[in-house]
């Protein structure tokens, strides 16, 4: 998602002239945005980071997790989610995702070792996960809950913001996320002892810049501050996402109304765990094979979730290799308080995963799409069905005004 404009550049460019490039002490940017998505969000804390994946890190650490423990991982997230785990000393087990594409709650239950501390849904692609049936099975098995919302910026699990259901939420401000500074994270909790200690984890000097606190006992972090101009861009592209999200939601709206009769061609939206209240962002569907899937991406330029590479843990070499630190001691896969965490991970452990991705079929909304974009993207979806599903022959789709997909953000891969 990338909608910037001239708001944006005077936003930074006031910062700039201001010469209040630093949040500690001098400038207000940061401070600001952080109350107000924790307003918007509707909970007590938000802390700014450098990156998504290090909101991840510093919610884990913050959590308290680290060695000796699992964590749960859906086996189809970008790869930071897992790596967020080891980051922290702790073991990241890879569950199934259900044809939501998000974690499966049923797949959480069955993994529950005696080791798992917490689990990390992942709303992926704009899409919720079942955040009902998660909190009730981290609640009767203890485990800890930080809701990867990195993909899921503006949505919401039956009116409750992504991101404030469970312990923590983190959220990246990428330049594919729904509000984006180029780059930029941050983590969000109603626990401030939890705001704390992530605090403590994005900037080792933050108890320097903001004071000593008895209750609070700093630990070694890492330098992960956000600018003044990201501050300054946020404030900006804040204003901005309840339209963009209202406009994606309309969109999805209007392309399922408009492609709702072909599912007596076989062509079946997936299953959403919170259809009216997500991002919206991708219309999804589950084909019935994965040839069809194959056939319909290839007339109509769409993403096969099981091609989006580095979305799948087949495409995490690190872990598959047991590469969990730079340095061997500090290798969680190598350390004695794991010895008894799963370590052991193939590239076919998730098979149910993977057929469920490799037929399912994201179309790409986009808030700016007007009426003659969204009327052609029903008729050529039901092009891509004929052909996929009903004998049409490729040579006979006539497409209209055809759009290519972001290949670099969706990683697309030919499927092997
Ligand atoms: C699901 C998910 N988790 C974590 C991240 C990491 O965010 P960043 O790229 O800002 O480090 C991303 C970013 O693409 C993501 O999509």
């Amino acid at each position: 998602m990338y909608i910037v404009g001239q708001e944006e550049i005077d936003a930074i460019a006031a910062v700039i002239r201001s010469g209040a490039l630093f949040r500690y002490g001098i400038g207000s940017e940061c401070d600001r945005f952080e109350r107000r998505y924790a307003d918007y969000l509707g909970t007590g804390h938000v802390a700014l980071t450098a990156s998504g994946t290090y909101a991840l890190t510093s919610a884990v650490v913050a959590l308290g997790i680290g060695p000796g423990d699992e964590v749960l991982v859906p086996a189809h997230t970008y790869m930071a989610t897992a790596m967020a785990v080891l980051a922290a000393g702790a073991i990241p087990v890879i569950v199934d995702v259900d044809e939501s594409i998000t974690i499966d709650p049923d797949a959480v239950e069955d993994a529950i070792g005696p080791r798992t501390r917490a689990v990390i849904p992942v709303h992926m692609w704009g899409a919720a996960c079942a955040m009902d049936r998660m909190m009730a099975i981290a609640a009767r098995h203890d485990l800890l809950v930080l809701e990867d919302t990195c993909q899921g910026i503006g949505g919401a699990y039956e009116g409750r913001k992504l991101g404030t259901i469970g312990h923590a939420g983190a959220f990246s401000f990428n330049y594919y996320k729904n509000m984006t500074a180029g780059e930029g994270g941050a983590v969000c909790t109603a626990d401030a002892r939890v705001a704390e200690r992530v605090k403590c984890a994005i900037d080792p000097c933050h108890f320097y810049w903001q004071g000593r606190s008895d209750q609070q006992k700093p630990f070694a972090g890492n330098g992960a501050r956000a600018s003044e101009i990201m501050g300054a861009m946020l404030n900006v592209q804040l204003d901005r996402l309840p339209a963009m999200i209202e406009a994606m939601r309309a969109e999805k709206k209007q392309i399922l109304a408009g492609t709702a009769h072909l599912g007596n061609l076989g062509l079946r939206p997936s299953p959403m765990n919170s259809p009216d209240h997500d991002c919206a962002a991708q219309v999804m569907y589950l084909l019935p094979s994965e040839d069809a899937a194959a056939r319909f991406a290839a007339v109509f330029p769409s993403v096969i979730a099981g091609t989006t590479g580095r979305h799948n843990y087949t495409e995490w070499d690190q872990i598959l290799i047991g590469e969990g630190a730079a340095h061997a001691a500090m290798n969680p896969y190598n350390m004695a308080e794991n010895r008894d965490c799963r370590r052991s991970y193939s590239r076919d452990m998730c098979q149910r995963s993977l057929d469920i991705l490799n037929r399912t079929i994201m179309v790409p909304t986009h808030p700016l799409h007007g009426a003659d974009e969204i009327a052609d993207t029903i008729h050529n979806i039901g092009v891509a069905a004929r052909v996929a599903l009903g004998g049409m022959s490729p040579a006979e789709a006539d497409l209209r005004n055809v759009q290519p997909v972001d290949a670099q953000k969706f990683d697309l891969k030919v499927p092997a």
